[in-house]
C-alpha cells in the first residue's frame, strides 16, 4: 500500500510561492471530467466532495464550456455601471423562476462570503430606509459557517477560524445549532425542534427586539456542523419568531443551495421562505466565480427609493461568470440533476449508515441529498469526541486521498474537537460511483482504524 506521506513529498519538491493555510501540498492538477479528477502523474482522484461542494454537475461539462466559449468571444467583462448584459439578465429571469415566489430581485457577487455580506448590509440598509436604524445585530448559530471576509466572519461560529480575528469584529450574538443528535433528553422530535427554535426568541428578548436585524442560519448546515439537519418543527418555528419581533430571516444556501440536497433550496424541503437568501459554490459549480442574493421586492424597492444600495464589487454580474451559471442552471433543469441528487443521496446516506455496523467508532450520520456527513466518535453512547490528539479529521481525509477518494473534513464542536467529513460527490453520480466511493471510503476507514487502535468488523 502506498505511503499517504508520498503524496505531500512530491509536491514539497516542486517550489513554490505561492502560499494558502498550512504547509501541506498537493499536486498539480492535469484536468478534471465528471466525477474525476487527474494529476499530472496521471493518477485518477474520485471527487467525492465536489471540491468544497462546489463542481456540482461535475467536471467539464460540455453545455457549460459551449456556454462560456460563446460568451468568452463576444465580451468577458462589462462594467455593470457601464453596460448591462444580456447573461446577467437571463440568468436573474431564470433563477427567479426556481426560487420560492416572491424572491425575485437578483444581486449578483463573484462567492458565498460576497454573497453573506450582501445579505447583511441590504437588511442593515432597509432598516435604516423603513426608520429602524436600531436594528443592527445579526443572530447566528453555533457552530456555523458564513465565510472568511470580517462582516461573514462575526457570523460564523467557528473558533479556530474566528479567534485570532476576535479584536477586529463587532461580536454578533449566537445561539447553539441545532445539534439534537447528540442529546440524550426524553424529548420527542418535534419537542427539541421547538426547544432550540425558542432559543433565538429568547436570544432576542435578551438583545433587545428593537436591536435586531436578523437570523442567519444554513438551512442544512454544511462545513461547520457536518451537513447537520434540524427537527421538521424548528424551521417553522424559526419564521414564526422571526415574524413576531420583525427580525429578517436569512437562510445561508451557499452551500446547501442550487439543487444539492434534491430541491433548489434546502430551506424547500420545509416550505419556508426567508426574507433573503445567499447562494454561491454549486450556482455556478466551479466553472466561474459567481454568487447571488435574492430578496423581494418590498425589501429592494425601500432601499433604492432612499438613494440606492451601497454595495457592490467590481466582477459582479460579468457575462462570463453569468453566462457560466445560466449554463449550469440549464443542465441541472436538462438533466434532472436535482432528483439524481435525491434518489442518489438516498442511496449513498443508507450505505454511510451501513459502516456504523462495521465500525462502532462512527457516532452518526446526517444529511439531505447529496450534501451528507458521517462524525466520528469515542462513544457512541454518549457521543464523546475521539481523542483530540488523533487528529481524525485530517488524518482519514489523507488516507482517502491515498486511496484516490476526496472527501472533506472539518473539526465537529465548534471546530475545537470533534470530527466529521462529508461526502458530497457530485449531483452527476451514479450507483457505480457511488460504490466505489464506499470502497475507497472501506479501505480508508480500515487503514485508520488498525492505526488508531479502534475496533473494526472485518469486512463480509
Ligand atoms: C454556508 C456557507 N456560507 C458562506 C461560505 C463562504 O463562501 P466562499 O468561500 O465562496 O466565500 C461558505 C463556504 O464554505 C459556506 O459553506
Amino acid at each position: 500500500m502506498a505511503d499517504p506521506s508520498r503524496v505531500h513529498d512530491e509536491g514539497e519538491r516542486r517550489p513554490s510561492h505561492l502560499f494558502y493555510q498550512g504547509r501541506q501540498r498537493r499536486p498539480l492538477i492535469d484536468r478534471a471530467e465528471g466525477v474525476y479528477m487527474w494529476d499530472v502523474h496521471g493518477r485518477c482522484y474520485m471527487d467525492g466532495s465536489s471540491g468544497a461542494m462546489v463542481s456540482n454537475i461535475g467536471h467539464s461539462n460540455p453545455r457549460v464550456l459551449d456556454a462560456m466559449r460563446a460568451q468568452m468571444q463576444r465580451a468577458t467583462f462589462a462594467y455593470r455601471l457601464h453596460f448591462e448584459n444580456e447573461p446577467a439578465e437571463r440568468l436573474a429571469a431564470e433563477l427567479a423562476a426556481v426560487l420560492p415566489a416572491g424572491l425575485d430581485r437578483l444581486f449578483f457577487v463573484s462567492g458565498g462570503s460576497e454573497a453573506v455580506e450582501s445579505c447583511i448590509k441590504l437588511a442593515r440598509q432597509y432598516a435604516l430606509a423603513t426608520g429602524e436604524a436600531a436594528r443592527s445585530k445579526v443572530i447566528a448559530r453555533f457552530p456555523g459557517y458564513h465565510g472568511s471576509t470580517l462582516g461573514a466572519l462575526a457570523l460564523t461560529g467557528y473558533e479556530p477560524l474566528t479567534e485570532p480575528f476576535a479584536p477586529m469584529l463587532r461580536a454578533m450574538p449566537k445561539i447553539p445549532a441545532p445539534t439534537c443528535y447528540l442529546d440524550r433528553d426524553d424529548l420527542d422530535a418535534a419537542a427539541r425542534g421547538r426547544r432550540y427554535a425558542d432559543m433565538l426568541e429568547r436570544e432576542i428578548r435578551r438583545q433587545g427586539p428593537e436591536t435586531v436585524l436578523a437570523f442567519i442560519m444554513e438551512p442544512v448546515g454544511g462545513a461547520s456542523t457536518g451537513a447537520l439537519v434540524a427537527p421538521d418543527a424548528y424551521y417553522p418555528r424559526i419564521r414564526e419568531i422571526c415574524d413576531a419581533h420583525g427580525v429578517l430571516l436569512i437562510h445561508d444556501e451557499v452551500m446547501s443551495g442550487a439543487g444539492r440536497t434534491g430541491r433548489f433550496l434546502a430551506g424547500d424541503h420545509w416550505g419556508v421562505v426567508p426574507d433573503i437568501v445567499a447562494l454561491s459554490k454549486g450556482f455556478a459549480a466551479g466553472y466561474a466565480p459567481l454568487g447571488a442574493m435574492a430578496a423581494p421586492e418590498r425589501l429592494v424597492e425601500p432601499v433604492l427609493e432612499a438613494g440606492g444600495f451601497l454595495h457592490g464589487y467590481t466582477y459582479a454580474g460579468n457575462p462570463l461568470a453569468c453566462a457560466a451559471g445560466l449554463a449550469v442552471l440549464e443542465e441541472i433543469e436538462a438533466e434532472g440533476l436535482m432528483d439524481n441528487a435525491a434518489r442518489m443521496g438516498a442511496l449513498l446516506k443508507a450505505r454511510l449508515t451501513g459502516l456504523m455496523d462495521r465500525y462502532p467508532f462512527i457516532g452518526d450520520v446526517r444529511g439531505h441529498g447529496l450534501l451528507l456527513a458521517f462524525e466520528l466518535v469515542a462513544d457512541r453512547e454518549t457521543m464523546a469526541p475521539l481523542p483530540k490528539a488523533l487528529n481524525a479529521y485530517d488524518r482519514l481525509v489523507e488516507l482517502a486521498y491515498d486511496e484516490g477518494l476526496i472527501v472533506y473534513s472539518r473539526r465537529t464542536r465548534g471546530g475545537l474537537e470533534g470530527d466529521h467529513f462529508l461526502v458530497c460527490p457530485p449531483m452527476i453520480v451514479t450507483e457505480d460511483q457511488i460504490e466505489e466511493i464506499m470502497a475507497m471510503l472501506t479501505r480508508a476507514l480500515d487503514r485508520f482504524a488498525a492505526e488508531a487502535g479502534l475496533p473494526a468488523e472485518k469486512a463480509a
